[in-house]
């Protein structure tokens, strides 16, 4: 089966494949990373997650006509690889927020981009070539079925830098578990197993130290794209600004903007290898991840974490500055 965009030239540096489930911070690293001249997006893969799988891809498309891009476009997996499927709250009914109302476009404005006839997993099995980078900002089913059936195409990836995760603080979704571990613990125990591909992890704990809110994105001279970020972004930010563990935040937590940062700029980051283990079973620490230092030895992931010299784990300020200078022409 030819796959489309094989014969487009990338003249990027970083060759990149996106796996999300959009998602109010995966519409914002979806945009992030095609205004980034560095980044080669060679497609999206969706999955399911913050909403359905039909919405989520609804909502991949809805993304890349909104920031003006075309892309090539795959649906992916609709449940997990065990569990019964879940779907978050704080993104909305729609999964973006009030970009969409009653269900359908806001601005009535028709969708242009398509999605690919293949599905997410023929397309990664055919495209991965040597180096490509993969942005795993949702349950990483998609990633956990390639690992099975074409373990030696997932060898070819340059590094896995997975959204996922959570250390040193409580979950988002159960006390102890992160959304897209909780969403999918199989498959997130089966990526950490797999040890022919470098994988990156930025946990939840880091991502909290960026959040971003309607007024960030007053500075975007293209009124149509800051008038669309405001309406997928402002019930989100409500949600966090009234989130009940931590006493609410400055504004939404865009996790998976941070890992389109580490792919740009990594020298923001401190991580350090590990052996990260994850609780599969179906009991109260469903999707729970720790870290066991006996293994040391034989770490699993990179995984970004604090340090001396970056308390945070991530320059967070320098992190936020530049991804909003991404939008800002
Ligand atoms: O826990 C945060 C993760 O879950 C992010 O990827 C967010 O989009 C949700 O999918
Ligand atoms: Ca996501």
């Amino acid at each position: 089966m030819e796959m489309k965009g094989e014969s487009k030239m990338y003249d990027n540096s970083l060759s990149i494949i996106i796996d999300t489930d959009p998602g109010v911070d995966d519409a914002l690293a979806i945009m992030f990373a095609h205004r980034a001249n560095m980044l080669a997006v060679r497609g999206i893969t969706t999955v399911f997650g913050n909403q359905s799988i039909e919405k989520t891809t609804r909502n991949a498309c809805t993304v890349v006509d909104i920031i003006g891009a075309e892309a090539l476009i795959y649906r992916g997996a609709s449940r997990p690889l065990v569990k019964q499927a879940f779907c978050a709250e704080s993104h909305g009914e729609t999964g973006l927020g009030g970009y969409w109302q009653n269900g359908e476009l806001r601005n009535d404005k028709p969708l242009t981009q398509p999605v690919e006839n293949a599905n997410a997993v023929d397309f990664l099995a055919q495209t991965i070539s040597m180096g490509t980078m993969i942005a795993c900002i949702g349950p990483v089913t998609n990633l956990a079925i390639l690992a099975n059936l074409c373990p030696d195409v997932l060898r070819r990836v340059q590094s896995l830098i997975v959204m996922g995760g959570v250390f040193g603080e409580p979950g988002n979704t159960t006390p102890w578990a992160e959304f897209n571990v909780y969403c999918d613990p199989d498959a997130f125990a089966q990526l950490l197993a797999f040890s022919d591909v470098s994988k990156v992890l930025i946990p939840a704990n880091i991502c909290r130290t960026v959040t971003m809110d309607e007024d960030d994105f007053i500075g975007i001279q293209n009124q149509a794209l800051s008038s669309a970020i405001k309406d997928i972004v402002s019930e989100y930010v409500a949600y966090y600004r009234g989130e009940h563990v931590y006493g609410g935040f400055a504004g939404g937590i865009m996790y998976d903007t941070l890992v389109i940062a580490y792919i740009l700029w990594p020298e923001l980051f401190n991580t350090t290898p590990r052996h990260v283990v994850v609780e599969t079973g179906n009991g109260s620490a469903r999707g729970a991840t720790v870290i066991d230092r006996k293994r040391d030895n034989e770490p699993n992931c990179l995984l970004a974490c604090p340090s001396n010299e970056k308390p945070l784990g991530v320059d967070a300020q320098e992190v936020k500055r530049r991804l909003l200078q991404l939008l800002s022409g």
